[in-house]
């Protein structure tokens, strides 16, 4: 069995991924978050030769790693698309559907390269895509957007109390000159914001609310979990790692939904559908040892659910 030491990148959670997800050795699974393919790679090595993984990534520099994977393991496929296709490969690939992985949010590569325009700490172009070839750019949008689409977005996806003085902020100052620097937005909302929250920078919440509205991310995993429910085998597997409490509140809700946790609406005469999903424990969290390797595993959630029979 393969485990977390093994691999030199090591992705988040992986020892509670081998541990949980792979239910049959021949089995089809999908990593619908390819990133650098650390949670793929585990996966081929924990499984047998007869099973089939597609991974997909939306983001053409994980993509090429995964057409090197493709190359070195026949039971490997890389889709390039935004994670909601699941349907279509499914149908593809003409297998029941034996466990689903998402491994949410930007991968430290993204992260790390300034060019990419996530960080708030290295100079870049105020980019944001996933995938740059398409959309509109972080820059772009804030050039465009009015003050109040501005505030929303930052007040929905970053839970930022003070997004009216930021929006009005960078509103001012795009009439003097457009923001098109990663380092530019930083300092604004530093100086609209000021000191903020020790031990946190206080761009963070704009940063992901802007990357979250920018990529879609939200309303793209709604659709990937709903497709997802519903193409799982029975037995199969559904892990989710998520990052923020808005991408967890949304995979929580679907699971206790699908497992006829949620409270019954007063007075609804109708029989409530039967459970899909199971859930295995509730919220799985790094251990110390992993978290003190790699500090991003702390705020790490992992919930994991297996697919009931009709
Ligand atoms: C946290 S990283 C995954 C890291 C990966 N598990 C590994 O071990 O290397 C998330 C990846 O998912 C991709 N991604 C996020 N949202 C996506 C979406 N809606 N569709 C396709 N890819 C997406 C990002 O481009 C990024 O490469």
């Amino acid at each position: 069995m393969a485990t977390a030491e093994q691999f030199e990148h090591q992705p988040v959670m992986l020892d509670e991924v081998l541990e949980m997800l792979p239910t049959r050795a021949d089995g089809f699974y999908v990593d619908a978050t390819f990133g650098r393919g650390g949670h793929s790679r585990a996966l081929l090595s924990a499984l047998g030769p007869d099973a089939r993984l597609v991974g997909i990534d939306q983001d053409p520099e994980a993509v090429a790693i995964g057409e090197q994977l493709e190359r070195a393991d026949a039971r490997f496929r890389i889709v390039a698309a935004r994670f909601d296709c699941l349907n279509t490969i499914v149908a593809q690939e003409g297998r029941p559907l034996s466990g689903l992985l998402m491994d949410l949010g930007v991968s430290s590569p993204q992260l790390d390269d300034a060019e990419r325009g996530f960080s708030f700490l290295r100079d870049g172009p105020l980019d944001m895509r996933m995938n740059p070839q398409a959309g509109e750019s972080a820059a772009q949008w804030l050039a465009r957007a009015s003050e109040k689409d501005i505030a929303d977005v930052l007040y929905r996806f970053g839970e930022e109390k003070k997004s009216r003085r930021i929006a009005r902020m960078i509103c001012e100052t795009r009439e003097q000159q457009p923001l098109t620097r990663t380092v530019e937005l930083a300092a604004l909302i530093e100086r609209a914001l000021g000191r903020g929250e020790p031990g946190k920078h206080p761009a963070t919440r704009s940063f992901q609310a802007i990357r979250i509205f920018i990529n879609q991310e939200l309303a793209a995993l709604e659709n990937l979990l709903a497709q997802g429910v519903s193409l799982l085998m029975p037995g199969g597997r559904l892990a989710v790692i998520s990052f923020h409490s808005l991408e967890d509140r949304i995979v929580k809700q679907l699971i206790r939904d699908e497992s006829g946790r949620a409270p019954r609406p007063r007075g609804v005469p109708f029989e409530m559908p039967a459970p899909r999903l199971q859930p295995l424990g509730k919220a799985h969290h790094a251990g110390e040892a992993e978290v003190r390797r790699n500090p991003r595993a702390r705020s790490a959630v992992l919930r994991v659910a297996e697919r009931l029979s009709e």
